[in-house]
């Protein structure tokens, strides 16, 4: 009989917890026992670790968050953390580890798999970064999160003529905002991965106008070179030169809260069972994650020397679209 842990590290997505559930639930259909880890590697380096059954997993896949808890820990980023953590699975006799997380996260399996240890990372994160899956667990739910804000904001500024600017997460990638901005027929994009010129943007406010609008919404992802605070204040900067105030909202963590969308849960629950079928044939190492519309094993290696490019196509569509 196997012996296998499972965390959640990073920030938190929706639809992790139906990915614990499932590599618990597979875990025991396998006659293995299945430790869960608290707070991601923190608590794997101080032994936070729990024995699960099938009943401890109910109830929780329509939540949001992680019921194992999450973490940053700076401490596993050092090879004594990360000896630490070997350390503590060794004394539980956990022979393999699954950890569902993201582009961090997914470093740090890594680095347990150059130390010798057996890990299977599942791809999750709302920033979709992750090198090896096409999409990440969390995604889904929080791009519709940020749909509703923009369904929202659109009808207020409607109504007064006004310009907005709605800032979404996603790190340093610019999915989230490009997807947001394609889905909800907004006026312009400003991704990390795509310089603009405030005046740009200013140039594409004032085109919507012309075009009749009675609004015009700006997506800029937080990891934008003009993110909402620089962009804010250099229209703040311009107005009369402009002509026009632009209003910001900041949606935040909002975006990572909420209830799992089907697709979430349905991907959380294809992708933690994959996890353990990895380690019953033993393809350790690896990230499962849903390439091409099927579940796939991708070498952790080959995931953290890459870097996940954003569709420009979709960025074209986007402008053509507005
Ligand atoms: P995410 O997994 O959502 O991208 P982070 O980037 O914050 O989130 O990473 C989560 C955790 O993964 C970090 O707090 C750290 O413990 C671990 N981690 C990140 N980068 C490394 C690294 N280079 N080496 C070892 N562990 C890492
Ligand atoms: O990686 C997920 C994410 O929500 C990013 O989009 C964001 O930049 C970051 O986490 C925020 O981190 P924290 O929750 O630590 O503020």
């Amino acid at each position: 009989m196997k012996k296998i842990g499972v965390l959640t590290s990073g920030g938190d997505a929706p639809g992790m917890n139906a990915a614990i559930r499932a590599v618990v639930r597979t875990g025991i259909a396998k006659g293995w026992t299945v430790y869960g880890v608290k707070n991601g590697y923190a608590g794997l380096i101080s032994g936070n670790i729990i024995p699960l059954g099938a009943r401890d997993v109910g109830g929780i896949m329509q939540r949001g968050g992680t019921m194992l808890g999450s973490a940053r820990s700076e401490e596993f980023k050092t090879i004594e953390g990360q000896r630490k953590a070997i350390r503590q699975l060794n004394s539980h006799g956990i022979e393999a580890l699954v950890v569902i997380g993201g582009n961090g996260s997914q470093t740090g399996s890594f680095k347990l798999t150059q130390l010798g240890f057996p890990v299977v990372g599942v791809a999750s994160t709302i920033d979709n970064d992750l090198y090896g899956s096409d999409i990440t667990i969390g995604v889904d739910t929080a791009l519709n999160v940020a749909l509703e804000a923009v369904d929202r904001l659109k009808v207020t500024a409607s109504s007064h003529q006004r310009a907005f600017l709605l800032e979404v997460m996603g790190r340093d990638c610019g999915y989230l905002a490009l997807m947001t901005a394609l889905a909800g027929g907004a006026e312009a994009v400003i991704l990390p991965e795509v310089d603009i010129d405030p005046d740009d943007v200013a140039d594409r406010i004032s085109e919507a106008y012309n075009k009749g609008k009675a609004h015009a919404i700006v997506i800029v992802a937080e990891g934008a070179k003009y993110n909402a605070e620089r962009l804010s204040a250099y229209f703040k900067e311009h107005e009369e030169r402009l002509g026009f105030a632009l209003r910001v909202a900041i949606l935040g963590h909002i975006q990572r809260g909420g209830t799992p969308s089907a697709y979430d849960r349905i991907l959380a629950s294809r992708l933690g069972a994959g996890a353990v079928e990895m380690i019953d044939k033993g393809n350790t190492g690896v990230l499962v994650g849903w390439v091409n519309s099927k579940l796939d094993a991708t070498p952790l290696e080959v995931v953290v020397s890459n870097k996940k490019q954003i569709d420009r196509d979709l960025v074209q569509l986007a402008e053509i679209l507005d």
